[in-house]
C-alpha cells in the first residue's frame, strides 16, 4: 500500500467544530441559533439512521435542530403545506427534505417548493442554476465535501485531469461544475461510458459516485492520483466503495476509505450550509 488515507473523519471534526465556533457568535450576535429542519418521510432505517445523526450533530453544532416525520402514507399536499410553513418559520435557516421520499410522492416537486436561500441541500434547480453560471447558492453537500477535500490534499487544482464517474444531480453534475469552476478538465464518466480505463489513464484527480461495489480497478487508475470514494454499496463483506480500495491504494497518491471518507464531510458541509443560510438570512 503507497497511497496515503485521506481521513474524512479528522478533516469532519474540524469543519464542524470551526461551524461551532461561527454559529456561536451567530447566536450572540443575533440572540437566536442557527436552525436547521430536517423532514423524514416514512420508515425508510437507513434514511431514519441519517436524519438522526444529522440532528445530533446539528445539535452538537449549537443550533437548533427541528425534526419532522411523517407517515409514508402523507399526501403530496400535506407534504407541501409542511414545506410551505417552513419556509414561513423565521427560526428556520436550512430546511432539507429526506430522499428518497416513499413511493407516490413527487420528489422533484417538494424540493422546488423549498425556498431556495433555505434549500441548505442545495437541490433546487435555482441553487443548481447557481452553482452551473459560477454564482453564490447553495451546493451539495457531498461535492462540496469532495472538493475540500481534494484542495485539502492537493491545494491550487487548476490544470489538473478530473474523472467524475456518475452523473446524478446529487453528487456527478455538481462535482463536475465545481472542479471546472477550480480550471480543472473534467470528464464526466458514467455506467455507460465505453473504455472507462482510457478515461482515467490521464486522470489526476478521480471522484467515484456511481453506486456499484468496487466498480473502478486499480489498474485503471494513473499512479498517485487522488481518488475520492463516493460509494456506500452494502456487500456481504460489509460496506465498500466504488473503488476497488486493496488494488486502489496501491497505484493512488492519496485515497478516501469507505466507511470514514466522504460520509462525514457530508454532515459537516450540511452544518457549514445552514450557518451560511442564517448569515445570508440575517441580512
Ligand atoms: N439521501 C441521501 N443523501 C441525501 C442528502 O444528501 N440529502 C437528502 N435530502 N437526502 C439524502
Amino acid at each position: 500500500m503507497s497511497a496515503e488515507i485521506i481521513d474524512g473523519k479528522a478533516a469532519a471534526a474540524t469543519l464542524r467544530a470551526r461551524v461551532g465556533e461561527l454559529a456561536a457568535g451567530f447566536a450572540a450576535d443575533t440572540g437566536r441559533k442557527p436552525g436547521l429542519a430536517v423532514v423524514l418521510v416514512g420508515e425508510d432505517a437507513a434514511s431514519a439512521v441519517y436524519v438522526r445523526s444529522k440532528g445530533k450533530a446539528t445539535v452538537a453544532a449549537g443550533m437548533a435542530s427541528f425534526e419532522h416525520r411523517l407517515p409514508a402514507d402523507t399526501a403530496q399536499e400535506d407534504l407541501l403545506a409542511l414545506v410551505d410553513r417552513l419556509n414561513a418559520d423565521d427560526a428556520v435557516d436550512g430546511i432539507l427534505v429526506q430522499l428518497p421520499l416513499p413511493e407516490g410522492l413527487d420528489a422533484d416537486a417538494v424540493l422546488q417548493r423549498i425556498d431556495p436561500d433555505k434549500d441548505v441541500d442545495g437541490f433546487h434547480p435555482v441553487n443548481a442554476g447557481r452553482l452551473a453560471t459560477g454564482l453564490n447558492g447553495f451546493v451539495p453537500c457531498t461535492p462540496l465535501g469532495c472538493l475540500m477535500l481534494l484542495k485539502e490534499r492537493l491545494g491550487d487544482l487548476s490544470g489538473l485531469n478530473a474523472v467524475v464517474i456518475g452523473r446524478s444531480n446529487i453528487v456527478g453534475k455538481p462535482m463536475a461544475a465545481l472542479l471546472t469552476q477550480a480550471s480543472c478538465t473534467v470528464t464526466v464518466a458514467h455506467s455507460r461510458t465505453r473504455n472507462l480505463a482510457h478515461h482515467l489513464a490521464g486522470a489526476d484527480i478521480v471522484v467515484a459516485a456511481v453506486g456499484r461495489a468496487n466498480f473502478v480497478s486499480g489498474d485503471w487508475i494513473k499512479p498517485g492520483a487522488c481518488v475520492i470514494d463516493v460509494g456506500i454499496n452494502r456487500t456481504d463483506d460489509g460496506l465498500v466503495g466504488d473503488v476497488d480500495f486493496a488494488s486502489a491504494a496501491s497505484v493512488a497518491g492519496a485515497i478516501t476509505p469507505v466507511p470514514g471518507g466522504v460520509g462525514p464531510m457530508t454532515i459537516a458541509c450540511l452544518l457549514r450550509n445552514t450557518l451560511v443560510a442564517a448569515h445570508r438570512r440575517a441580512g
